[in-house]
């Protein structure tokens, strides 16, 4: 017989057990995270119109979404709120009554087993929309912001919260927040640090989700470059030194040479986020029927999968397990 010229990849394609047996990665709900806005003045649920398919939840909508999310297996949500009032340094942030706060005690009581990670920033509590503290110029101060972020991180730990998770991209933050979580008793409380989180325009349907775009400037001058990826890896291996458990990419599409750096480059767990411009761009292009919604949804986060993420924070958490 002679020896064939070319090998035959095919050959491990040809069924669908065949191609089960060799899947290299798989995406199961476990690894799922679900974003949840939470209004402090809504009752009941609003659509979001840029993110077709997601609403802001009033507090008494979150016992049937806890509920619903147990139903698909999905463990875990992100928390954001839309507090009921906002001022210069975000007070409302770390209030105990804030929205944010009671959520969490409304989703456990609901569901006692949902992990919940709360996104720590200022964004959504300050009148100008900043991720910190602003100065009399307009620039953010990143030293004076510290104590804020801990003080909402502690908060935010005392109503119950299992996971922080800061998203304001501020330089010392993870040393200050693990400072003041182990001093308040909360040793045992993971961090879950944003950490190379890129100034992107794919954040845009969230600031109409959460409320949060700035009212002057942008984020470049603390959030990262997005033509930087060894820089990402700076990023991530200062957050673990300074004390995060788990770190995160975040957009993760457009990012996914990031992603695999930083999985090559730490042990600890990796995150990735899907976010809202990525979420919106793909059900455009579905509801247009330009695309078959479902299988880009699926290739998506197999990809992220695949990048190197162990969870994924993602908008289409529940129709992708619903469809499982
Ligand atoms: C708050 C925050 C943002 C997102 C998560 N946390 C917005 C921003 O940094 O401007 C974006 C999430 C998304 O787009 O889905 N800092």
């Amino acid at each position: 017989m002679e020896s064939p010229l070319f090998k035959r990849h095919r050959r491990l394609r040809g069924s669908a057990a065949i191609r089960g047996l060799v899947r290299e990665n798989e995406l199961t709900p476990s690894h799922l995270i679900y974003p949840l806005f939470v209004d402090a003045g809504l009752s009941g649920r609003r659509p979001i119109e840029a993110m077709p398919g997601q609403d802001q939840l009033g507090l008494d909508a979150l016992a049937a979404e806890a509920r619903e999310l147990a139903g698909l297996d999905i463990p875990a949500v992100l928390l954001f709120g839309l507090p009921s009032y906002k001022d210069e340094r975000g007070s409302s942030a770390w209030a105990r009554d804030g929205v944010v706060q009671q959520a969490i005690g409304r989703l456990k009581e609901a569901n006692p087993e949902v992990l919940v990670v709360g996104d720590v920033c200022l964004c959504e509590y300050t009148s100008h929309g900043h991720c910190g503290l602003v100065r009399a110029d307009g620039s953010v101060d990143n030293d004076a912001s510290l104590p804020l972020l801990a003080e909402m991180s502690v908060s935010l730990a005392e109503a119950g919260c299992d996971v922080i998770a800061p998203s304001d991209m501020m330089d010392g933050r993870v040393g200050a927040i693990r400072l003041a979580l182990d001093s308040a008793g909360f040793s045992e409380t993971p961090i879950l640090s944003y950490a190379a989180k890129f100034a992107s325009a794919f954040y845009g349907p969230f600031r109409e989700a959460a409320g949060s775009a700035p009212a002057f400037g942008d984020r470049r001058g603390y959030q990262m470059d997005p033509a930087n990826a060894r820089m990402a890896v700076d990023e991530v291996l200062t957050d673990v030194a300074e004390g995060a458990d788990m770190v995160m990419v975040k957009p993760a599409l457009p990012y996914l040479d990031v992603l695999r750096s930083v999985r090559d480059s730490v042990d600890v767990p990796v995150a990735a986020y899907n976010v809202s411009g990525e979420y919106s761009m793909l059900m455009a292009a579905a509801e247009r029927g330009w695309l078959d919604g479902p299988r880009a949804i699926d290739e998506t986060l197999t990809a992220i999968r695949r990048a190197g993420a162990d969870m994924i924070i993602t908008y289409h958490a529940k129709d992708w397990a619903r469809r499982r």
